[in-house]
């Protein structure tokens, strides 16, 4: 929610801001703003609602003078509609300073009511200037930027990442950060702000991440950090692991299409380096220890969304390879429910942005109770594995689309290779049956290629014929079920049709009411290998909303005869063992989602009122 970047160098303010911002729309699309400090030393803005485009569009039309300093935001709005007057930058009462915000600020309402109280007067609906009135006055009584802004968010409640700039103080821009992203980006002889380090890789991979409650101060040559009570803080620098072209769209029609081209090496580069002898060793499992890990009585996998989802497919193979109860939970729902934690307990987060706030503040919780806690996350130097007692990165490389795909098999890895590694070290499995699974992990990336290459042509095909489609239905039953829900949620959230994931089990409880004739439901089918396959139980759901006069569209392995008489689709995909199917069975719901918005004339790559990370709760 909101993507925020600061520069301090050469007189190339405006484009290196418009370069991050580019980079980071998928936090936010609302409108962009931009402030510069010109070598006048004047503070020049331009803020436009709309796309980032919008605004490009009118400073080449009306050029705004360039600087040394300057920051640039682009907007998820809260506070105030999308308009021109509510985005950000916004100016204190002087017009001098400049100031963005990614977050929410609490007690704006009696902050503004002390302000208007006191004779200021306010241009827009947002909290967020009220920050920016509030840092105006501190420095005209102190004369020191960094000063003004501590003494400022010491009075702010809620989530925030603020940036601050000062005409007086050219070469100067001060960060702060409670909840909400912030990173550092180390030049030579300039020095970068981002909500994360996509704001800035172009210039440097290079970075230093901002702790919680903390201020940082970038000049060309120096940078500062201190906590909210000015005591100095020292920073780590760490190196990003991937290169500007990683977030760029390098040819593809959108950020969707080619993050689901690289959802083979998402897993292949998840399974990297984490494999010895056969058998899964995660040395990021050092800080819990082995015995800690032996010794667990209940797992809690926290998340949101489609990292939820990933979280139901873990449940199930950590509970089959680890025999320990697992749970999964919403991390909002979690949080606000008094559970039960004790030392006993691994709470696992996932999250890909390692941002979503309703994460955090359940990692905050689950620490505070005792808890152990695991996250698996893919953005490095993000605030939940900042504040998690360990953490397995998913390397899945940056992912723009807000609707998650690469992160989501890649979190399924992540979480499998969890499950090996807990059966290792508890002696629930033999050391070959834990080399049998890792073998077939192993081979899910090119069995996802091959998915790639049969059937995107298909279900392209598939998805142009149903763009007057109203509403999908989709089932599954055991793995298929998350399988289920998580191609409703991307039906949902990219061609915005209405869809719904049930397991197909539930059917005749409920949801077999919604079939009428022609109601379009997509099966994903186990294969019928297994003896202990579900498969004949999803023929019999199949043959039953049949009768009602469904169109069904089977998603089932190569060869299933079974499902032919039956289905008016069949999307086929590699043979594959039954906990490892859904790696393969969501591939093609990938593309059905992103193929039907693109042919409803969709932007599949930022979807109506979304934003990537949802910083707020
Ligand atoms: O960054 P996170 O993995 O924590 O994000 C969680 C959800 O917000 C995210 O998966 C969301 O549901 C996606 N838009 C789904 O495509």
């Amino acid at each position: 929610m909101c993507g925020i970047v600061g520069y301090v160098g050469d007189n190339k303010s405006i484009e290196v801001l418009l370069g991050g911002l580019r980079r980071l729309e998928y936090r936010g699309y609302d409108s962009a703003g931009v402030a510069v400090i010109d070598s006048e030393g004047h503070i020049g803005t331009r803020k436009r609602a709309g796309k980032l485009q919008v605004l490009v569009d009118d400073l080449e039309d009306r050029p705004l003078a360039n600087g040394a300093t300057g920051i640039g935001h682009t907007r998820w709005a809260t506070h105030g509609g999308p308009t021109d007057r509510n985005a950000h930058p916004h100016l204190s009462a002087d017009g001098k300073l400049a100031l963005i915000h990614n977050g929410i600020i609490e007690n704006f309402a009696e902050l503004k009511q002390e302000l208007v109280e006191s004779g200021a007067t306010f241009t827009s609906e947002t909290d967020t200037e009220v920050a920016a009135l509030l840092v105006g006055r501190e420095y005209e009584s102190t004369q020191d930027l960094t000063e003004a802004l501590r003494r400022v968010v010491a009075r702010l409640h809620g989530a925030f990442t603020l940036l601050v700039m000062h005409e007086d103080q050219p070469g100067v821009v001060v960060g702060a950060r409670r909840n909400s992203p912030l990173v550092i980006g180390l030049g030579d002889g300039e020095n970068f702000l981002g909500s994360d380090v996509a704001a800035f890789v172009e210039f440097t991979r290079r970075a230093v991440a901002i702790g919680q409650d903390q201020i940082v101060t970038i000049r060309p040559d120096s940078v500062e950090v201190i906590d909210f009570g000015g005591a100095p803080v020292e920073t780590e620098e760490f190196d990003v692991a991937w290169d500007a072209s990683a977030s760029e769209k390098g040819g593809w029609s959108s950020f969707m299409a080619k993050e689901i081209s690289e959802e083979p090496e998402a897993v292949g580069n998840t399974i990297l380096g984490r494999v010895h002898d056969g058998l899964v060793k995660l040395a990021e499992l050092d800080p819990i220890g082995d015995a800690a890990l032996a010794d667990l009585d209940r797992i809690v996998i926290i998340a949101c969304g489609t990292a939820a989802y990933a979280g139901m497919l873990g449940k199930y193979a950590i509970e089959a390879w680890a025999r320990v109860p697992v749970d999964v939970e919403l991390s909002h729902e979690f949080r606000y429910r008094d559970p039960i934690l004790t030392e006993r307990t691994l709470v696992i987060s996932i999250s890909q942005s390692g941002e979503t706030m309703d994460t955090l503040v359940a990692v905050q919780h689950a620490t505070a109770a005792g808890a152990r806690v695991l996250s698996v996350c893919n953005t490095q130097g993000a605030t939940i594995p900042r504040e998690s007692q360990a953490v397995v990165y998913t390397h899945a490389g940056p992912e723009v689309a807000v609707a998650s795909t690469k992160a989501f098999v890649a979190q399924v890895t992540a979480l499998y290779l969890i499950g090996l590694h807990l059966a290792g070290v508890r002696g629930t499995l033999t050391d070959d049956q834990i080399r049998e699974n890792v073998v077939e992990l192993q081979a899910i990336p090119d069995k996802i290629a091959e998915v790639l290459s049969v059937s995107q042509a298909e279900i392209g095909q598939l998805a142009h014929w149903m763009t007057d489609t109203q509403s999908v239905l989709f089932l599954g039953r055991n793995v298929g079920y998350p399988v289920a829900l998580e191609g409703a949620l991307k039906l949902k959230e990219l061609a915005y049709i209405h869809a719904e994931g049930f397991a197909a089990g539930e059917l005749k409880h409920g949801p077999i009411a919604l079939i009428e004739p022609g109601q379009a439901v997509i099966v994903v089918v186990p294969s019928p290998r297994d003896p202990n396959s579900l498969h004949p139980k999803v023929i019999s759901n199949i043959q039953e909303i049949r009768a009602r006069g469904a169109r069904v569209i089977a998603i089932a392995e190569k060869g299933d005869a079974a499902v032919l008489p039956f289905a008016d689709e069949v999307i086929p995909i590699p043979l594959a063992g039954s906990l490892f199917e859904p790696l393969l069975a969501v591939v093609p719901l990938h593309i059905f989602g992103m193929e039907l918005a693109s042919a409803k004339g969709l932007d599949v790559d930022q979807p109506r009122n979304l934003a990537k990370s949802v910083t707020v709760e």
